[in-house]
């Protein structure tokens, strides 16, 4: 093992973007981030409890901006004023997604103007992101590292939420064909793809508990004998972040404890 990943610092003196950061996965991520001495920790979110996760975690090396991904502008300001106050962007975490609130979404049954709106979070919001921040880790001659969240229905087919699973394929499809475009300037590019974690965001939408959750999705994982938490994606974009994975890109992540491999 490197001496990096024994280290708990693995990200120190980084300065990262966090799209989504309020919440689930994006919160657990900048609570590692800040266990592994991110020196700045940008959430940016459409949610204020953004604000109250940053002051839990350190207003010295976390703050909270107001960023709606589906607002080029506000990327772009998001990233400028990250430059212009910390002087570097070493990681953008594009994670920001979300559910469809008009299920099934069946193609024979598709609300469009909901599928316009996943699509301008879960599609257009991370190549604004990335759009966004390449350039200024190019322009800074940064080494820099961009992760995406996508997710296992980003590479199979799905009995409903045919446009979440689309979304999540466009992901997939922004992160290679950016890894293709970006390696040249020594940027490093992936995603990272979880199964079922009892988020928040997941929680809300089918209305019922954590516990409960975690119950439904159980079966899936062919791994056994541990549940899934948003700790272990957390985990994994964490690697991706670090130089522990620095010949790693145009990758996609699975943390699924092998539920995709069963379905090949
Ligand atoms: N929970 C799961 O089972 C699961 C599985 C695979 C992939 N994912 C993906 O993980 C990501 C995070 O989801 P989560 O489960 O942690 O959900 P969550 O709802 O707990 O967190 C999502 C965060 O994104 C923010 N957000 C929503 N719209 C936004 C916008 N327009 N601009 C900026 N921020 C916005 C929300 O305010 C929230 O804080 C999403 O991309 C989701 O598709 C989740």
């Amino acid at each position: 093992m490197s001496e990096s990943m024994l280290s708990p610092k693995k990200l120190e003196g980084k300065v990262a973007i966090i799209t989504g950061g309020a919440s689930g996965i994006g919160e657990a991520t900048a609570r590692l981030f800040a266990k592994h001495g991110a020196r700045m920790i940008v959430i940016a979110d459409i949610h204020d409890l953004g604000q109250q996760l940053a002051t839990s975690i350190g207003t010295d090396n976390c703050i909270y901006m107001y960023c709606d991904v589906t607002n080029e502008n506000q990327v772009k300001a998001l990233v400028d004023s990250t430059l212009q106050n910390y002087g570097q962007l070493d990681f953008m975490f594009s994670n920001a997604g979300i559910l469809n609130s008009k299920p099934p979404q069946t193609v024979l049954d598709l609300d469009l103007s909901a599928f316009d709106h996943l699509f301008a979070i879960n599609a257009r919001g991370m190549a604004a992101c990335v759009k966004h921040a390449a350039p200024a880790m190019v322009e800074r001659r940064m080494k820099g590292s961009i992760v995406c969240t996508a997710s296992v229905t980003g590479s199979r087919g799905g009995y409903w939420m045919t446009d979440y699973y689309m979304s999540k394929h466009a992901v997939i499809g922004l992160v290679r064909s950016a890894s293709t475009q970006l390696g040249a300037h020594g940027i490093r590019m992936n995603c990272v793809s979880p199964c079922g974690v009892a988020t928040p965001g997941l929680c809300r939408w089918l209305n019922i508990e954590a516990v409960e959750v975690e119950r439904v999705y159980e079966p899936n994982p062919c791994l056994k004998g541990i549940v899934i938490k948003t700790k272990h994606i957390a985990d994994a974009v964490s690697f991706l972040a670090s130089d522990d994975s620095e010949f790693v890109s145009g990758h996609d992540l699975v943390v699924d404890g092998g539920f995709l491999s069963k379905l090949n």
